[in-house]
């Protein structure tokens, strides 16, 4: 949530500090996009313009009131939480000399702004970032990091904060404590972002900056340190998203753009994780052999759509390994009790990797002795810090708030996880888990196919245009794609849509179907448990006799279907468990086709942030 950007460099003046921060920020709209605003600082001063709204507010104001040439610059897109999305909430806050942008809530706020105000402060904005710009302001002698070390003490929450200061316009200084922070390495300029994303175009050089941290940067230096001020030498990675990956490429949408990516998240995430001889490698485990055969218990803990690639995982991780599988919502787990010991492994899954409920639940499952693995698309963010190991997804950045490629990606991983635990424990024949491998290397291909015939699918999606209610039926791994098709419905096309375990229907949900209600109906193979895919059947004649408007997803040669159906989606065969890679795809595409109809913003829905970086 609010993105994040800093830029240091160039000795002389220039338009290039607001130039890069612009095109960061373009990057980084997914974060928020209620509002955004830019501070530069040069020979001339401090500077700054805000706008509410989109990022294109504050690009046309700048085009009549250009601002002056500098030598550094911040820039920040905002998801309000502190104050309504007005000009004057925006950030940058400028208080005297001195020009603050912030992520996250602080939470003590109130306490501050009432000390301030009792010292006279006067304040332009309702928001909690304010508060900070006047404690610099008054921490300030001469040195801004100094300043920043003096005030990140007195605060609590959530913050990653970038301040620059008239008296030091070379200079931008960052701090982070529960909140994402990464700096990009140039030749005589650095950068500052929220993600990698803010700085990709420009390098792929990158530092981690860590919980509780102080980073200084100036075109020559990059300096980090604790709060305390003791001296830290940054983690360096490199970054292998390749720029291009963080534009449209042609499509209307970056939601269509990652749909159709898909078959390359799959291949990519599969790359480089099989031997020879077929047998799976996870280098990037580092969890103990001993300790993963001792696991007694698999949590996975996520939010959203990367909790609905959990509970599909549940199914063929149970079914390979034999250890029982939970799937939580990481806001649900971390605020109970959960029974969790030395023999559980949590697997936490997130696109972002800075999901703060998720980050919460790791932490509050490794205080209680579990072993947590992070499943993570997003490098150098915060979850694979906190986690014993990391297995990464290599779906490439996702822009488009409606998560997409990342779900593909993250169920692979998950099999993955499943095929590699059931390798190491034997609990399967080597050969069945040798076929599970290679039907799940054919994927990339089967969702080529499905992506081929999506003509079909946007058609129907255009014809239904005004539909208010959409139901989706599914059982077995069948449930959690239902799930996702709502999802996706809900927050892209604001149709009020639910997804139901088929077998549900008759405990309550059918009261809902009435003539014409649209039904999607996700059909397992009918050559794996014949009994799940008579079971489905029977649920399209019953909501169908209630006069349901059924469309059936279901796999190419699948006759049974056919005289129950409205309209069908045909989907290439695959066996039950590896189903969802390829029937969640259509569902993608109507969501996405029927918001485009409705004339919505299908990358920026409302209300919503890509990365929720707040509980
Ligand atoms: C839905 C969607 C969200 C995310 C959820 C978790 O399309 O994108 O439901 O899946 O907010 O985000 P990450 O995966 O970044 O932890």
């Amino acid at each position: 949530m609010c993105g994040i950007v800093g830029y240091a460099g160039g000795a002389s003046p220039s338009v290039r500090p607001l130039e890069v921060v612009l095109a960061g920020l373009g990057r980084l709209e997914y974060r928020g996009y209620d509002s955004a605003g830019v501070a530069v600082v040069g020979p001339d001063g401090l500077s700054t313009a805000k706008r509410a709204g989109k990022l294109v507010n504050l690009t046309s104001a700048l085009e009549s009131e250009p601002l002056p040439p500098a030598t550094a610059a911040i820039g920040h897109t905002r998801w309000a939480t502190h104050g309504a999305p007005t000009d004057a909430n925006a950030h940058p806050h400028r208080v005297g000399d001195l020009a603050l942008i912030h992520n996250g809530i602080v939470e003590n706020y109130a306490e501050l702004k009432q000390a301030l105000l009792a010292d006279g402060a006067h304040f332009q904005s309702e928001t909690d970032t304010e508060v900070v710009a006047h404690l610099l302001e008054r921490a300030y002698t001469g040195d801004l990091t100094q300043a920043m070390r003096a005030v990140v003490d007195r605060l609590e929450g959530a913050f990653t904060l970038l301040a620059v200061h008239t008296n030091q316009p070379g200079v931008v200084v960052g701090a982070r404590r529960n909140s994402p922070l990464v700096v990009g390495l140039g030749d005589g300029e650095n950068f500052l972002g929220s993600d990698v994303a803010a700085f990709i175009s420009a390098t792929n050089r990158a530092l981690e900056i860590g919980q509780d941290q102080i980073v200084t940067i100036t075109g020559e230096e990059v300096r980090v340190e604790t709060f305390a001020g003791e001296r830290v030498e940054p983690t360096a990675f490199t970054v292998d998203w390749d720029a291009s990956a963080a534009v449209k490429e042609g499509y209307p949408s970056f939601m269509d753009k990652e749909i159709h990516d898909q078959p390359k998240a799959v291949a990519d995430t599969l790359l480089g994780r099989t031997s020879p001889t077929g047998a799976l490698v996870l280098d990037e485990l580092r969890i103990e052999e001993s300790v993963l055969r001792a696991v007694d218990k698999i949590i996975v803990v996520a939010c959203g759509t990367a909790a609905y690639s959990g509970h599909v995982a549940k199914y063929a991780i149970e079914h390979w390994c034999r250890i029982p599988v939970e799937v939580e919502l990481a806001h649900e787990f971390r605020y109970r009790d959960p029974i969790v010991n030395p023999r559980t492994l949590v697997v936490a899954i997130s696109q972002s990797g800075e999901t703060m409920d998720t980050l919460m639940a790791v932490r509050h499952a490794r205080e209680q002795g579990a072993h947590v693995l992070a499943i993570v698309n997003t490098h150098g963010s915060t979850l694979p810090r906190e986690a014993d190991a990391v297995l990464y997804t290599h779906a490439g950045p996702e822009v488009a708030v409606a998560s997409t490629k990342a779900f593909l990606a993250q169920i692979t991983a998950c099999y993955l996880l499943g095929l590699y635990l059931a390798q190491l424990r034997g609990t399967k024949f080597p050969e069945e888990l040798r076929d599970a491998l290679a039907e799940l290397q054919s994927i990339p291909d089967k969702v080529a196919e499905v992506l081929s015939r999506e003509e079909e699918v946007r058609a129907e999606a255009r014809a239904m245009h005004e539909a208010t209610s959409v139901l989706f039926l599914g059982r077995h791994v069948g449930y959690p794609v239902a799930l996702e098709g709502a999802l996706k419905l809900k927050e892209i096309a604001y149709i009020h849509a639910e997804g139901f375990a088929a077998g549900e229907l008759k405990h309550g949900p059918i009261a809902l179907v009435e003539p014409g209600q649209p039904v999607f109906i996700i059909v397992p193979s009918p050559r794996g448990r014949d009994v799940l895919h008579q079971k489905v059947v029977s649920n399209i004649q019953e909501v169908r006799a209630r006069g349901a408007r059924t469309l059936v997803i279901a796999e190419e040669g699948d006759e049974a279907v056919v005289p129950y159906a409205d309209v069908i989606f045909r989907v290439p065969q695959t066996s039950t468990l590896l189903s969802p890679l390829v029937a969640v795809v259509p569902l993608q595409i109507f969501a996405s086709e029927l918001a485009t109809a409705k004339g919505l913003d299908v990358d920026q829905p409302r209300n919503l942030a890509k990365s929720v970086t707040v509980e």
